[in-house]
């Protein structure tokens, strides 16, 4: 524990030296970039996907994204493409805290910009984490500058209690600062294309009316490859053969008719998302790497209160059949990659989480990478010992140190001294504390993969194994990687 309150502090001194570091480069930057422009033309931002700076002298459109799992920026991105290929079109591309952070407030005489916002909501209606200190510095902001107009274009959910809050609370606060609006708040449900579609026509026009020339290419959708679902298994089946009541399928595709390479591109942590009939889009984690010779998802099949199906889980495990064609469009999502082969890594999963946490194990497994330990919860141990065959063999051959299987729901020979009732993923970082510090000073990252409210919980024990200055400093360090939702 010494040895812990020890490596402790040194994290938190080298984060604030880094802290301290990036914040000076950070003003030094700011510092060349205003000397360098005339004065009624400081508004500039760095762009985050080349980490570069660059200039707004031309700019009459900055795109600003808050995003959680990359689907606001991804559209942030398509937009400035759409925009940059129009002959008079000049537009910038910025997250939302480096806008924030480069808001020139005494630019009143500038050059009109339009500022077009598109952010999604996380969590329980908060911002996106990217956006968080921008959101926090914004509030402070009381007078929105007068050459900039604005728009919010706000990605959700309505399944969420807080539909959109972000958007709403952004479009609020500019609306209470001054800020002109060039079109009303659009809040778009689960990527409904239709308004998306309907959002970029509006936004045309009027931007069509800033720039002399017509846009009409905004946002292009990349064509999804066509695949075929080969295998789909039911994973918990129960001897009664009744339905259990929460059915998990092990699906598993095959390109249709492309060229493997173009196909099999994606890295673990990487996702599905899978357009339906009604515009929408779901969601899917990709359970295996590329190697395995097919893209297989984890897919639990959920029902409303009334018993119907869910839209996209009941299409996939009922309504097509082995040998249909599918619409799959691969999206990277960088925040779950993979961390270096060589340190340490902790697994942590519940239900139709073990999809995203599969993909790494089979990649660490491919490159011999040892080090791994796997918390995994379910229910039931009779029903829901998913994967066990594959997770034997990691353990028989040294990659899998620890193996954790934990159910909520358990048999009576489940119940130990230690864990004498129900059990779930974050009962075992509490029970385990100390192995899970010292993975952590030996440089594990954390990979959680799952439901939000088990996301909670886990980072919760975290927390308390650490203090919360640590945790912080592993976020920052990207050592805890989170596909939730
Ligand atoms: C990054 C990410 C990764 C994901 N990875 C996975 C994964 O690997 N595996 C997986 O299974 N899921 C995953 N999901 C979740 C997935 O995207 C879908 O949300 C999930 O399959 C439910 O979608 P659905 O269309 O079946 O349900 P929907 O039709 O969208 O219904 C969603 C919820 O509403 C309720 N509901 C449905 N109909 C009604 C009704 N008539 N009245 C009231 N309530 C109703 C349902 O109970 C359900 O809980 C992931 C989501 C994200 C964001
Ligand atoms: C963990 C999590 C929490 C979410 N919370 C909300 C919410 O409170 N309100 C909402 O409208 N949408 C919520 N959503 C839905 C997202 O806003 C929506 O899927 C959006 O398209 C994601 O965009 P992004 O990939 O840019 O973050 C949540 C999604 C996830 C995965």
């Amino acid at each position: 524990m010494h040895d812990f309150a020890v490596t402790h502090a040194i994290l938190v001194t080298l984060g604030l030296t880094w802290f301290a570091f990036t914040w000076w480069q950070y003003r030094r930057m700011n510092h060349v970039r205003s000397v360098n422009q005339p004065s009624s033309n400081r508004l500039s931002v760095i762009d985050t996907s080349h980490h570069s700076v660059i200039s707004n002298n031309a700019a009459a459109c900055s795109i600003v994204y808050a995003s959680e799992g990359g689907q606001a920026q991804q559209l942030a991105e398509q937009l400035h493409c759409g925009l940059q290929q129009q002959k008079d079109g000049f537009s910038r591309l910025c997250s939302f805290t480096e806008f924030v952070f480069t808001l020139d407030l005494a630019s009143e005489d500038s050059a009109h910009q339009d500022v077009i916002f598109i952010v999604s909501t996380a969590g329980d209606g908060a911002p996106p984490a990217m956006a968080h200190a921008g959101w926090q510095r914004l509030q402070t902001i009381t007078s929105w500058p007068r050459n900039l107009s604005v728009c919010v274009l706000a990605l959700g959910d309505r399944n969420y209690p807080k539909f959109c809050a972000f958007g709403h609370a952004l479009q609020n606060h500019l609306h209470h600062s001054g800020a002109e609006f060039i079109l009303p708040l659009t809040c778009v449900d689960k990527l409904q294309q239709s308004t998306i579609i309907d959002w970029q026509w509006r936004l045309s026009s009027k931007l069509s009316q800033n720039f002399g020339s017509s846009i009409n290419r905004l946002m292009e959708t990349a064509t999804p490859c066509l695949w075929r679902l080969t295998h789909r298994q039911w994973l918990n089946e129960n001897d009664s053969g009744v339905m259990h009541n929460r059915p998990l399928f092990h699906l598993g595709f095959k390109p249709l008719d492309r060229p493997s390479d173009q196909a099999f591109d994606w890295s673990p942590g990487d996702l599905v998302d899978i357009g339906l009939n009604d515009g929408s889009v779901r969601t899917y984690s990709i359970a295996s790497i590329p190697e395995s010779g097919q893209l297989d998802l984890i897919v639990r099949q959920v029902r409303g209160p009334d018993g119907s199906l869910g839209a996209g889980s009941g299409w996939l495990t009922e309504r097509i059949d082995a040998g249909s064609q599918i619409d799959l469009k691969i999206r990277r999502n960088i925040a779950f990659h993979p961390s270096e082969l060589e340190k340490p890594a902790i697994f942590i999963a519940a239900g139709s989480g073990y999809a995203g946490i599969r993909a790494h194990l089979q990649y660490r497994a491919q490159h011999s990478a040892g080090q791994n330990w796997l918390i995994f919860g379910e229910r039931s141990r009779r029903f829901d010992s998913i994967f066990s065959n594959e997770t034997r063999v990691l353990r028989e051959q040294g990659l899998l140190v620890h193996e954790h299987r934990v159910f909520s729901r358990p048999d009576a020979n489940d119940c130990t001294e230690l864990l004498p009732h129900s059990c779930y993923v974050q009962d075992i970082l509490k029970t385990h504390r100390p192995r899970l510090q010292q993975w952590l000073m030996a440089g594990a990252t954390i990979y959680i993969c799952g439901g939000q409210s088990m996301g909670a919980a886990v980072l919760e024990q975290i927390k308390a194994a650490t203090g919360s200055a640590t945790l912080a400093l592993l976020k920052q360090q990207n050592r805890i990687r989170c596909e939730l939702y």
